[in-house]
């Protein structure tokens, strides 16, 4: 079936000021259409593909509500598993987030190293400080650095673009307990990754529970697929 998110055109993600114009009426028009918000979460459970990148980590969970290699974009539902503390951590790409549920307190760090790879705690000094609220909407570029401290039941309409980088990094020194996972089920993928594999169907099942029982979307029945 389609949707209006057919019609999207691709973006252009090395300008952020105008892909974070396009990316906020994206996602503030998804966060209203409930009906298609409701249907693309159910899909998920007969869309294999969507299924299998649709993933478990100890840190924050997601489900692939949209995806589109052509335009590369993708959309995901991001849901907190509890009151969790994401350290500071830069994303190999660039992406928009809207928060639909919960809040968290958002510290956006500036690297006083070389800006390259790896670094540490001491590497990254605190700069701005925010709480994001339902509603909140901001775009994340991918040499930035930041760091999120959720609420339990935080959900956020989650859109990114295509990979600027070969990995992601973390500052591990504040989390140690990365070590307790497994590596993630993804070969090559840093340890912050640790912990990380796809949802089953019933922790799948679960999530949309969740998300319907918050009042974020509709059971199947009232969307009438
Ligand atoms: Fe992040």
């Amino acid at each position: 079936m389609t949707n209006w998110l057919d019609e999207v055109p691709a973006f252009d993600w090395s300008n952020a000021r105008s892909v974070h114009r396009q990316c906020r009426s994206v996602l503030t028009r998804l966060a209203g259409d409930r009906s298609l918000l409701s249907r693309l979460v159910h899909e998920i459970e007969h869309d294999p593909k969507r299924l299998a990148e649709s993933e478990i980590h100890p840190l924050i969970n997601r489900l692939i509500a949209y995806q589109d290699d052509a335009r590369g974009f993708q959309i995901r539902v991001h849901m907190s598993p509890g009151s969790r503390e994401l350290v500071p951590h830069d994303h190999k790409y660039t992406f928009t987030a809207y928060v639909l549920a919960g809040a968290y307190v958002h510290v956006w760090r500036r690297r006083t190293d070389t800006a390259e790879g790896d670094f540490t705690s001491t590497d990254i000094q605190p700069g701005i400080v925010s709480i994001e609220r339902p509603g909140t909407c901001y775009t994340f570029g991918s040499p930035l650095v930041h760091q999120t401290i959720m609420l339990p039941g935080t959900v956020t309409l989650f859109m990114r673009g295509p990979r600027e980088k070969p990995r992601s990094h973390a500052a591990l020194d504040m989390w140690p307990e990365a070590d307790q996972f497994p590596p993630s089920y993804e070969q090559g993928k840093p340890k912050h990754a640790n912990g990380q594999r796809p949802v089953t169907m019933d922790e799948y099942r679960s999530m949309r529970s969740q998300l319907i029982t918050r009042g974020l979307i509709d059971e199947l029945a009232e969307i009438g697929s």
